[in-house]
């Protein structure tokens, strides 16, 4: 059934603040791009539409907000040039035709809980027709928000944007978080009505709660406790403060579902990554984005863990492994210093101290098969791609280049490595 909401995500902007090239919302936090956190919050309400308003490299913000929202279309709209937030509103009315109510989010505000946008909802169904409800707080630092102005009884006034302040009006503690939920046929009647004679000459969308007032509608502020889901990323040190607090909600959920963090200050470990319960990760370990990690695992201390990596139950990496693309197979090691690239590891094989898979020859990036049982001697160098089958050893320091053709139970040492030949069982002589 239709719920009758409709989402728009503001995520046009170019982010001057960031001086990067790259629009700020593709800028990555915990693995994903800042947009990619907004949309799974656009998600999180149940919406009819979710309308995406591009500008500043909307090809690539498009498709990353179509990539975080999966099977749910995402409905794309060019905002060319960009006059300001209320503008880019403007842009999208085509979609926003026959809403109840329309949500309005910052692309460059990943924070924001869910249950915090349920909240907003709920209070502008509440607040009747014609209603906004929107988001404010109290940040230590309200510098670069909006300030909310209000009446003696404390009623809401209007939103007053930084640069307009006055510095009485700077110093008001209440900031504007730019979330809102508008009803929908006001907000419609309400956008033609911008104007851009302000600091900035934009179209503000924070005029239209003010207007709304004017018209003796209601408005209904949300605060919000946690200062933290405020952040609204302007700057790379907003960035890094809230890849801060996302890291940490990420350890939380990862330490609740059974897993051992002995360090969560020196451990980084990004959006959408499993591992099983009881898993020990060690300090300075970082885990990327399509990592699957197993029950009883131990990873680190010191392990970079990339996209592909997955360890099966009982496998172990130690210091300075790397691993990319890879598999460990149960209750396998690869303790030390070792790189392991697009390499498939079977179960209770040791890769000793100091092992390279050397998966690149210049142009192009190969394959390697590791058997179960195996014993890679330290520092060996294995030549992609290659087989190294079940119960095969090599010896400290060999080189096993693509000719090699190892055969089960197998012992290639040296350089070229060389099949050993297996001294006479007993029963044989
Ligand atoms: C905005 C609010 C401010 C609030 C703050 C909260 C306005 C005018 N001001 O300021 O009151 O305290 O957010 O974080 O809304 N965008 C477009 N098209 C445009 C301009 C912006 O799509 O023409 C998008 C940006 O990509 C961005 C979002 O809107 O994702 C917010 O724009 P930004 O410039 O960051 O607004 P602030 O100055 O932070
Ligand atoms: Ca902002």
């Amino acid at each position: 059934m239709a719920s009758g909401t409709t989402v728009v995500i503001l995520a046009a902007g170019k982010g001057t603040r960031m001086r990067s090239r790259r629009p700020k919302v593709l800028h990555p936090l915990c693995g994903r791009p800042l947009v990619a956190w907004v949309v799974e919050q656009a998600l999180s309400i149940d919406a009819d539409r979710v309308v995406l308003v591009v500008g500043h490299g909307a090809e690539e913000v498009g498709a990353a907000g179509q990539a975080a929202a999966g099977s749910t279309p995402l409905e794309v709209v060019v905002q060319e040039p960009q006059l300001g937030t209320g503008h880019a509103v403007q842009v999208a009315a085509g979609s926003l035709e026959g809403a109840e109510r329309v949500v309005v989010l910052y692309g460059d505000m990943p924070l924001l809980r869910d249950e915090s946008l349920a909240a907003l909802v709920l209070a502008q169904r509440e607040a009747g027709r014609g209603a906004i409800a929107m988001m404010t707080a109290r940040p230590d630092d309200p510098r670069g928000y909006g300030r909310i102005l209000r009446d003696p009884a404390g009623g809401f006034e209007r939103i007053v944007e930084e640069k307009d302040c006055t510095p009485a009006q700077r110093a008001l503690e209440e900031v504007n978080l730019g979330v809102y939920c508008f009803d929908g046929p006001a907000l419609l009647q309400d956008l033609p009505r911008l104007s851009s004679e302000n600091a900035q000459g934009e179209y503000y969308l924070t005029d239209l709660p003010g207007l709304a007032v004017g018209e003796g509608r209601p408005v209904v502020t949300v605060n919000l406790a946690d200062p933290h889901e405020a952040a609204g990323v302007n700057t790379v040190s907003q960035l890094a403060e809230a890849r801060w607090v996302m890291q940490s909600r990420i350890l939380e959920a990862h330490m609740e579902a059974g897993v051992l963090i002995e360090d969560p200050a020196t451990t980084y470990i990004d959006h959408g990554v499993e591992i099983g319960a009881g898993t020990h990760i060690l300090p300075c370990t970082y885990v990327h984005t399509g990592v699957r990690i197993g029950e009883g695992c131990e990873v680190g201390p010191f392990t970079h863990l990339r996209s592909g990596t997955v360890l099966a139950d009982g496998a172990q990496v130690g210091n300075f492994t790397e691993c990319k693309n890879s598999t460990l197979g149960p209750g396998s090691k690869a303790k030390h210093l070792t790189y392991l690239g697009d390499t498939h590891i079977g179960a209770r094989t040791n890769i000793g101290a100091g092992t390279i898979f050397a998966n690149y020859d210049g142009k192009a990036k190969h394959k390697s098969e590791v058997g179960d049982g195996v014993f890679v001697g330290s520092g060996t160098i294995v030549v992609a791609p290659n087989r190294l089958p079940d119960g095969t050893t090599t010896g400290a320091g060999a080189v096993v280049t693509r000719s090699a053709d190892m055969q089960p139970g197998d012992v290639f040492v040296g350089v070229p490595a060389r099949r050993l030949p297996q001294r006479a069982t007993a029963e044989e002589s």
